[in-house]
């Protein structure tokens, strides 16, 4: 079957959106950067390497999750189309797909990302292995886009991974309130997320010992070398992990070893770090099982399932548009 490919955020659309934020972000106080620039090709690479690592559990925890739940899934939704945001690798996303299958619902797979490099190689692998499946992939931001997604069919969106808690609170309020607006009452929302856990073993999470998750960091600024003409010492940004127990959230950071003054070609700026000045590249809330019906019941969803693991480390939860 042929594949559809609709770009949402052309080169230009997202150098006009890094500028923006790379200007906020480096004239703030404290300086921050969103996590979304970590995904070029090089950036969607290491992070499907941080999913093999030892300590990173979230993603075998929720493919565990999903071999235990799909079957119901399918079942409770009876939706012909699987719409996924930030679908990067769509690795687990074919356990959905394999579970709809054997309910003979599904129809059509609609994945969406930032990274064009990660989607074509999805949909290239997914193309050869699920030959009867429409496949309608989307290059678009899931914090501006999900206005155009495409209205076929009726539709399951799954969000999963704990990528929600890469959005800070005002923009995973306004994200919900999107999404719940691009959806017909009836259709479904899959939400994957990360649960409170000790920070013994959250921080490990996200400061491996092999390194992986530091380069991912550190990526965030060749993305800025390479696009904005900077002048970053990339090596001269050590990673920071930060259980913020306040915010039930995981930090990482970018600190700056010693002083140093940047320039940013591209954007006329220059821009100056103290030694030991910390700048936060990335958020990963993690969320109470209560909190997380509120969160959708606030947003116009009624939860119709719900699956943890045993260890309640990451939940499931699916929801119907009402
Ligand atoms: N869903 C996959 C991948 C998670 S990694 C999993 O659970 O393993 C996060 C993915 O979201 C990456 O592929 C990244 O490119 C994408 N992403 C990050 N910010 C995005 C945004 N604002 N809009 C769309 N995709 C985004
Ligand atoms: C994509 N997202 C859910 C990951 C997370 O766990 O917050 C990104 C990540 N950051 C560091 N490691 C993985």
């Amino acid at each position: 079957m042929t594949a559809l490919l609709d770009i949402h955020l052309t080169d230009a659309d997202a150098d006009v959106a890094l500028r923006a934020d790379a200007l906020a972000g480096l004239t703030a106080q404290p300086k921050n950067l969103p996590p979304k620039w970590f995904y070029d090709a090089r950036g969607s690479a290491l992070f499907e390497q941080i999913t093999q690592l030892p300590e990173y559990f979230p993603t075998r925890t929720e493919r565990a999750l999903l071999e235990h739940a799909a079957d119901a899934i399918a079942i409770t939704s009876g939706a012909d189309t699987i719409v996924e945001l930030g679908s990067g690798s769509s690795a687990k996303t074919r356990l959905l797909l394999d579970a709809f299958g054997r309910a003979e619902s599904l129809r059509r797979y609609v994945p969406q990302d930032v990274s064009e490099p990660a989607l074509r190689e999805a949909m290239s692998a997914l193309q050869a292995d699920y030959p009867g499946l429409e496949l309608h992939g989307v290059v678009g931001d899931f914090t501006a886009h999900l206005d155009r997604l495409p209205p076929e069919g009726h539709r399951m969106v799954a969000f999963l991974g704990g990528t929600i808690g890469n959005l800070l609170p005002p923009e995973r309020a306004e994200f919900l309130r999107a999404l719940r607006a691009a959806l017909r009452p009836g259709e479904q929302f899959l939400l994957g997320t990360g649960l409170v856990v000790d920070p013994s073993l959250l921080v490990p999470a996200y400061d491996d010992a092999a390194g992986v998750t530091a380069e991912f960091n550190r990526n965030v600024l060749h993305v800025l070398n390479r696009e904005l003409d900077a002048d970053f010492d990339v090596d001269a940004f050590h990673h920071k992990a930060v259980w913020a127990a306040e915010n039930e959230w995981i930090e990482m950071r970018l600190v700056a070893q010693r002083a140093m003054t940047v320039t940013l070609a591209g954007l006329d700026l220059t821009v100056e770090f103290a030694a030991g000045e910390e700048m936060c590249t990335e958020v990963s809330a993690k969320f109470r099982l209560p909190g997380i019906g509120a969160m959708l019941g606030e947003a116009g969803f009624s939860v119709v399932g719900s699956w943890t693991d045993p260890d309640e480390r990451m939940a499931l939860t699916l929801a119907t548009a009402v």
